[in-house]
């Protein structure tokens, strides 16, 4: 990548430096970028090696923050991908499913995974057609540029163009959590999960 200067004073470049986030895991080269050079598309098959690590990154992610829930899965190094490689080729087949990914210079800063559902009308219960956000993932070296707001916009605007009424998600508790971007960007809790240890 080049460097590049700031557009304007809302696009300030920000330094993205190369580091170990999880493990062995690099994010981006050393560059500068400004949130014009970000662009978001649709995921074709020819991403899922490089998203494979930003699914990584997302799963570490979430390890570590509830580790008496998820388990690491070690290295990237000695991650076998093969599984995660099929299931997103299932994902990107899938017409009410889609991954979005936020691209800087070719490289993949971010993703986001969404899903149409529909709970069925019932006697008591309204139907409800709405979008499932799956996951959503900016790398570490580029958090706090937008870029999360932006794929979580264009999912919102995927979903909506399927005719969904609105966007839901479930996100885990504890340190270091979403809860407060998801607020910023306007979520509020519908129905909690409760847990008492015993
Ligand atoms: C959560 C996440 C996607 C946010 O992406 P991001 O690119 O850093 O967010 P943005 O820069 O678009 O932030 C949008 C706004 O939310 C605010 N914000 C971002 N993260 C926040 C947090 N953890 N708590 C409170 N506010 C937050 C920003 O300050 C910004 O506010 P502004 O519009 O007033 O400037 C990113 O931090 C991430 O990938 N985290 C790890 C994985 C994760 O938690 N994913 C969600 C799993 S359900």
């Amino acid at each position: 990548m080049r460097n590049r200067g700031a557009a304007n004073s809302e696009d300030k470049p920000v330094r993205v430096e190369v580091k170990d986030v999880c493990g062995d895991l690099p994010i981006l080269e050393t560059e500068w970028w400004v949130m014009a050079d970000m662009s978001i598309r649709e995921a074709t098959s020819s991403d899922i090696q490089s998203l494979c690590r930003l699914y990584y990154e997302f799963h570490e992610f979430h390890a570590r923050a509830v580790p008496e829930r998820l388990i690491t899965q070690g290295s990237l190094a000695a991650l076998d991908d093969s599984e995660l490689s099929t299931t997103l080729q299932t994902i990107i087949d899938d017409e009410r499913a889609i991954i979005l990914v936020a691209e800087v210079d070719g490289q993949k800063v971010g993703l986001v995974e969404a899903y149409i559902r529909h709970d069925e009308a019932h006697p008591l219960r309204r139907g409800y057609r709405y979008g499932h956000l799956q996951s959503l993932m900016v790398a570490k070296g580029c958090r706090g540029r937008g870029v999360g707001r932006r794929l979580i916009e264009a999912a919102e605007e995927w979903t909506k163009g399927h005719g969904a009424r609105e966007m839901r998600l479930d996100t885990w508790e504890a340190a270091g959590d979403p809860v407060g971007f998801y607020e910023k960007v306007e979520y509020r809790t519908l129905r909690r999960t409760m847990v008492h240890v015993l």
